[in-house]
């Protein structure tokens, strides 16, 4: 495994279990995100594999050596905090060099280094300035540049981008996509926003719970979450969650049954934990969620919250017996809170998830 390899990683503070038996194998040029709510053991996990914190159990290996027991500058990682974590008193350049001072890289080699990843972050001509006459964009990609100079097997991000405004966050993000092209490297990323995660990863890790609760490209966690909580978590708005049970079967496959009377047919095929009568949570997208045309059959709700978002809306609102349903609406809806309208359902694309936590998911189309 020339990667990253955790093999049963466990960590306590005191008394409080915050990473359980974490497994994870990442390749060697591989863009990972965790993604995973505030508390979920994120930075902590990061700092693990950084040696920056130590583990209770389990073994940490990079390239075919491992390295829990190594000094964290002895592991060929570099890390980028969220709080860039420059030397306020020294340029950009001096900062940059730094770490290859310490380990004793050769003058014109360190000049090299910096002036190619300066380039790279297009910085070259910031190199002079101390951070504090930078703005928070200028400063991460400071940061960023001091990771690419020690030439690291792996690199750490820890949320890199979550200070930076919207507009430069974009920007960043699209640099961060450019740069895993231009590094040889893993690179590991934290973050809390779902976006930066579909977007820059090759394949996303979302934590909860002291643990892993899936690992998939961005596809396959949007569209086969694992479990109940990541297909919550994943997909914004997030999916919506009926309480249902399971009315009987089409053939091969489920039909789900609503508290409001509804009897969907899903592409769910029968499976074990889906027998008639279950009590099952139905999970619908907001894309799977319309305005019936009039004078169709469908599902009657009554509007809570209007999202207009320019190109398209979602509707927020409650069907008959209360449940939450989440509609979505083409370019700018006309549709107000309070009104009653009727949903159409597209039932085939549903997903199932039953009391033990087992997701099902819809099989092929017909
Ligand atoms: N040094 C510490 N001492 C005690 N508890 C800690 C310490 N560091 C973290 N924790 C606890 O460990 C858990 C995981 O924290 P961690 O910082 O890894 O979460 P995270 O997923 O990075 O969250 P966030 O998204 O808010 O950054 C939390 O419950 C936190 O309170
Ligand atoms: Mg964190």
């Amino acid at each position: 495994m020339s990667g990253l390899e955790l093999i049963d990683v466990s960590k306590s503070y005191g008394a409080t279990r915050v990473l359980d038996g974490v497994s994870l194998a990442i390749g060697a040029g591989e863009f990972v995100a965790f993604l995973g709510p505030s508390g979920s053991g994120k930075s902590t996990l990061l700092r693990i594999i950084a040696g920056l914190e130590s583990l209770d159990a389990g073994e940490v290996w990079l390239g075919g050596e491992r390295i829990d027991g190594l000094a964290p500058g002895a592991r060929g990682i570099a890390m980028v905090f969220q709080h860039y974590a420059l030397y306020p008193h020294m340029t950009v350049r001096e900062n940059m060099a730094f770490g290859l001072v310490n380990a004793g890289v050769p003058k014109d080699e360190i000049a090299r280094r910096i002036a190619q990843a300066a380039e790279t972050l297009e910085i070259a001509t910031q190199l002079d300035k101390k951070p504090g006459q930078m703005s928070g964009g200028q400063r991460q990609r400071v940061a960023i540049g001091r990771a690419i100079v020690k030439k690291p097997k792996l690199f750490l991000l820890d949320e890199p981008l979550s200070n930076l405004d919207a507009a430069l966050r974009g920007r960043t993000r699209v640099e961060l996509a450019q740069l895993r092209t231009r590094v040889d490297a893993a690179l590991v990323m934290v973050t809390h926003d779902q976006s930066e995660a579909m977007t820059l990863a090759d394949r996303i890790v979302v934590m909860n719970d002291r643990r892993i609760q899936q690992v998939g490209t961005p596809a396959e966690v949007y569209a086969r979450p694992a479990n109940a909580f990541v297909a919550g978590f994943v997909g914004s708005p997030a999916m919506a969650m009926l309480p249902a049970r399971v009315a009987g079967h089409d053939g091969a496959r489920v039909r789900i049954g609503l508290p409001c009377g509804a009897d969907l047919p899903t592409a769910i095929p029968a499976a074990a934990g889906l027998e008639e009568g279950a009590p099952v949570t139905l999970g619908l997208r907001a894309e799977h969620v319309t305005l019936a045309p009039p004078a169709t059959p469908g599902l009657p709700a009554r509007i809570d919250l209007v999202e207009r978002l320019g190109d398209r809306t979602y509707l927020y609102a409650r069907l008959s017996d209360g449940s939450e349903i989440i509609a979505h609406a083409p370019g700018f809806s006309a549709v107000r809170p309070g009104e009653a309208v009727t949903l159409a359902v597209d039932a085939a694309a549903a997903h199932v998830f039953t009391a033990d936590g087992t997701a099902h998911h819809p099989g092929p189309r017909a």
